[in-house]
């Protein structure tokens, strides 16, 4: 399997994917001579320390990496200082776009995982430009925010972080839906576990949660629960697990939303997207998820358009 971009993120993901022992081979892909290369000799030497047999590769080209059952795509650039938000889109538009339209002619079997910034759209730029189906490109952002709600209630509740049941659909921004009719810590519901105006700040906080690590960093943004939430992804696909895991996956009538790309609740498979669960949300999520829905399509539109003139 291949991880594109060997930046904070790539690394992590490359390092808990061969760390796992389930996956022949690793080949991190960055542009930036010998980044990829050094970072994988130096995961290579940790796997007789660490006791796992995954060969890791570095190479800076997709043709070298060669033909992949799984492509991660976690490059990009960060934001700029004087760089406006759609100023990113494009840049990171034209960087993802090309590299998912190679990735797809290397590999037309590959099941494709976005991770690269504007997650929501950039996972519906790469379905159109690989020209692969929807069910084999997704995006990871759910699996992230959903650790992060886990972890934050973990806290406030003194409850261990995976004892904590929820999950977090809609955007990865300011459209967040975390339906709080599905969550539980242990086996109580949220709103009897914990006083409501902590349930909401906790909430928010889980939204605004990439943003305050990068203000603690002040450089650059948060690595690890990224890193740690593509693999995850990846290797619930390889393993085939059943569970039910949030991901940015293109809708077509569930939950009400006619098509485009969101935050569900799926099964994952080998071959990408098996299923996008229906979960019973009350009228408010739902309306807060068609909501969300309905802002990254307006968002999409505006990138085709900037594309298209640009
Ligand atoms: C995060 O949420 C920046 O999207 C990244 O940490």
């Amino acid at each position: 399997m291949v991880v594109v971009g060997a930046g904070h993120v790539g690394m992590i993901t490359a390092m808990k994917l061969a760390e796992a022992d389930i996956i022949d081979e690793v080949v991190l892909v960055d542009i930036a001579d010998g980044l990829a290369a050094g970072i994988a000799l130096d995961l290579t030497h940790s796997t007789a320390l660490l006791g796992f047999d995954t060969k890791i590769r570095g190479v800076t080209t997709l043709a070298e990496a060669g033909t992949a059952d799984y492509v991660v795509i976690t490059a990009g650039r960060a934001r700029q200082p004087g760089m406006s938000r759609t100023d990113l889109v494009e840049v990171n538009a034209d960087i993802v776009g090309s590299l998912a339209r190679e990735a797809a002619q290397i590999s037309p079997n590959t099941v494709m995982l976005i991770v690269t910034n504007p997650l929501d759209e950039m996972t519906h730029h790469a379905w159109r430009t690989s020209g692969l189906p929807a069910e084999r490109v997704l995006g990871m952002a759910g699996v992230l925010d959903s650790s992060r709600f886990q972890a934050l209630v973990g806290l406030a509740a003194q409850a261990s972080p995976s004892s904590v049941s929820a999950l977090a659909l809609g955007s990865h921004g300011d459209e967040m839906v975390i339906p709080l009719s599905q969550a539980r810590v242990d086996r109580t519901p949220i709103e009897r576990a914990l006083p409501g105006a902590t349930v909401t700040a906790l909430v928010d906080r889980a939204r605004n949660s990439g943003a305050e690590v990068v203000g603690l960093l002040k450089s650059g943004s948060a690595f690890f629960a990224p890193g740690a939430s593509a693999a995850r992804m990846v290797l619930a696909m390889a393993t085939d697990s059943d569970e039910i895991i949030a991901a940015t996956v293109r809708a077509q009538g569930q939950y009400g939303i006619a098509d485009g790309y969101v935050g569900l609740p799926t099964r994952l498979g080998r071959r990408g997207v098996r299923e996008i669960v229906e979960l019973p949300l009350t009228q408010e999520e739902l309306g807060a998820l068609q909501t969300a829905a309905a802002r990254i399509t307006d968002r999409v539109a505006d990138l085709q358009e900037a594309t298209v003139t640009s």
